[in-house]
């Protein structure tokens, strides 16, 4: 990968986003490390920097469309383009739940951060993204969101998370046919141990940001507009 590629990741002062950022820097790619947090974003990526990568903070609230604008201003004066945008951040506040249990504001919380937030982030830096010459977006789903999947599945329901995260994998498919000369992909990480499972989760953080960091530096020849975990195509 040139050594000038830059990439932006959010939800990335920990869990899957976190070793993202990481295995990204240590392709020698730029990292800009989005975190809602600035205390725990700015430790983040300093404990990346202290590992030798080229890791700096940015602000950026999925909830507060103020971060959004400035981090897509401070990208344009700093760089003039971005050339890899991961749409990792992401909350599952309803794991359990029947739909009919779930709250009107669990479930708006649900598309908010899972599904109109890397909507209007990805719009807000899609020009610098169609400045790039090779644009990957990865947007981070989950088996949760395949209508395929879910209907067999047994143990697991989540009515919010994957009605938003379905909603995030048909934003794969539209911003794809815009972004025509990049490459635009829905990535499973598997089933990964961090805040958001818990101990039972067999992956760690690092083997579950594989997908999403194959995804964010593809090749000319890649797919595009497709659901994917580890290299292998999922059904919608
Ligand atoms: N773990 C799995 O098995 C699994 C499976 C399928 C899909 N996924 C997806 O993978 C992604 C990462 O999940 P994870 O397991 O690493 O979870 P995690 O450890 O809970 O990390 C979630 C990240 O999202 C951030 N976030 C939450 N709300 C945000 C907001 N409003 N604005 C910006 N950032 C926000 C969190 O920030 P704070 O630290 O400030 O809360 C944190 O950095 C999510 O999209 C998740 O749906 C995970």
């Amino acid at each position: 990968m040139n050594p000038s590629t830059v990439a932006l990741v959010t939800g990335a002062n920990k869990g899957i986003g976190f070793e993202i950022a990481r295995q990204l820097g240590e392709q020698n790619i730029e990292v800009l490390l989005g975190a809602r947090d600035p205390e725990r974003g700015n430790a983040a990526a300093l404990q990346l920097r202290n590992e030798g990568l080229n890791v700096d903070f940015f602000h950026l609230d999925l909830e507060d469309p103020a971060t959004i604008h400035s981090a897509a201003e401070r990208i344009q004066s700093a760089y003039g383009r971005l050339d890899i945008l991961v749409n990792n951040a992401g909350i599952l506040n309803d794991r359990g739940l029947l739909p009919s249990e779930l709250t009107e504001a669990a479930l708006r919380q649900n598309f908010e951060i899972n599904f109109f937030g890397p909507w209007l982030l990805t719009s807000a830096l899609l020009p610098l993204l169609k400045a790039s010459e090779h644009p990957r977006i990865v947007n981070q789903s989950s088996i949760l969101a395949s209508l395929t999947s879910i209907g067999k599945m047994d143990g697991w329901i989540t009515p919010g998370y994957t009605a938003a995260k379905t909603a995030l994998n048909a934003m794969t498919v539209l911003f794809a046919k815009e972004l025509k000369h990049g490459k635009v992909n829905s990535a499973h990480p598997g089933y990964v141990e961090t805040d958001m499972t818990g101990p039972d989760a067999p992956l760690t953080p690092a083997q579950g940001a594989a997908t999403a960091v194959w995804l964010a530096t593809l090749e000319a020849d890649g797919p595009t507009g497709g659901f994917f975990n580890e290299k292998k195509p999922l059904a919608w």
